[in-house]
């Protein structure tokens, strides 16, 4: 079975920037759905800025698939015609995110509870398609606080024409931690009509070996923190070819990234923020990775980060 690989959205990591130096890098992608922009009312005339992670839409690398956070059906159909205006073919909305602050405002995961809210929704992003907007995917979790929700949301689901659906078997309570509750996805995977993606803790090829083997009938996976971990996890699933020696390539990627995030952010304060945020997965390519997290939070300086990189990059 060919299996098509997804790159998850991280909103703040998987940027724009950090999306052109990684495709420029590693490859295995079949596709990368971009973090959540926020759902406006008249879409098409708030500022090109509330977009800029979006535009233009890249020529090559991996599909880019937009996703959108909201809850009011005519922000939802509205930015998705203004996104569709742009020439992406699909949208993606978020029923997943658990922060507090969004879940509290019937948004992300939040919206797991309100199934009518979702049929709402659907029916404007899918009605927004049918008069020529992009198709409609949704990525989501089981539930908030219980899986019991999703035998709720599921007809939702079922009742829409959608494109895809991404499944991420936590819920909203769990944030990113515990186990994701395999049984359960297993429970609900046959009754999903449309076609459907497995997201969460595939870190090793292992991992993707142990999942493809419980749901043999899935040929589409979603990789998150674990593709920044291992940049070279997709390849591996895919078969490629890989480098003997990975380090040329992972120094590579950290040139570019550094490069473009100097460049996009201002001042030395966020550029090192940013580096390190992507070091609290990357270290994870590294022997030790809590000794090369632990080196490199504690350094303040450009100059002081580039030689505690030299020596992590430098070492076998
Ligand atoms: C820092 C961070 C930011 C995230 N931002 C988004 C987002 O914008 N949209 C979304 O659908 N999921 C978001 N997620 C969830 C991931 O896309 C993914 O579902 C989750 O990390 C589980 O997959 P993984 O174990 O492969 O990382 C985020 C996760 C993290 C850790």
């Amino acid at each position: 079975m060919t299996h098509k690989i997804i790159f998850a959205p991280l909103h703040g990591v998987t940027i724009r920037v950090f999306r052109d130096a990684y495709f420029s890098c590693f490859g295995g992608f079949d596709e990368v759905v971009a973090p959540f922009i926020a759902a406006v009312r008249d879409a098409h005339e708030v500022r090109d800025n509330h977009y800029k992670d979006i535009l233009p839409v890249p020529k090559t690398g991996p599909t880019l698939v937009p996703q959108i956070m909201g809850n009011e059906p005519q922000s939802l159909a509205s930015t998705a015609l203004a996104i569709g205006s742009m020439g992406y073919r699909e949208v993606n909305w978020n029923l997943g995110c658990p922060y507090p602050m969004v879940a509290r405002k019937k948004r992300g995961a939040g919206l797991l509870q309100h199934p009518d809210m979702i049929a709402r929704g659907l029916d404007a992003l899918c009605d927004a398609h049918a008069r020529g907007g992009p198709a409609v995917s949704v990525k989501l979790r089981l539930g908030m606080v219980d899986a019991a929700e999703f035998d709720s949301v599921l007809p939702v689901l079922n009742g829409h024409p959608l494109a895809s659906v991404t499944l991420h078997p936590r819920l909203g309570s769990q944030m990113y931690d515990g186990q994701p509750m395999l049984d359960e996805f297993e429970r609900v995977a046959p009754l999903i009509k449309a076609s459907l993606s497995y997201n969460g803790d595939i870190r090793t090829l292992a991992d993707f070996e142990r999942l493809q083997q419980r749901f043999p009938y899935l040929s589409s996976w979603m990789l998150g923190r674990g593709a920044i971990m291992d940049p070279f996890l997709a390849a591996r699933i895919k078969g490629l070819t890989l480098p003997e020696d990975k380090r040329p390539l992972l120094r590579h990627f950290h040139e570019t990234l550094y490069d473009g995030y100097e460049a996009y952010l201002h001042g030395p304060k966020h550029l090192l923020d940013k580096m390190k945020e992507v070091w609290a997965y990357l270290a994870y390519s590294f022997p030790e990775p809590q000794r090369v997290i632990r080196e490199l939070y504690k350094v303040k300086s450009p100059r002081e980060y580039r030689v505690a990189v030299a020596g992590i990059l430098a070492k076998p």
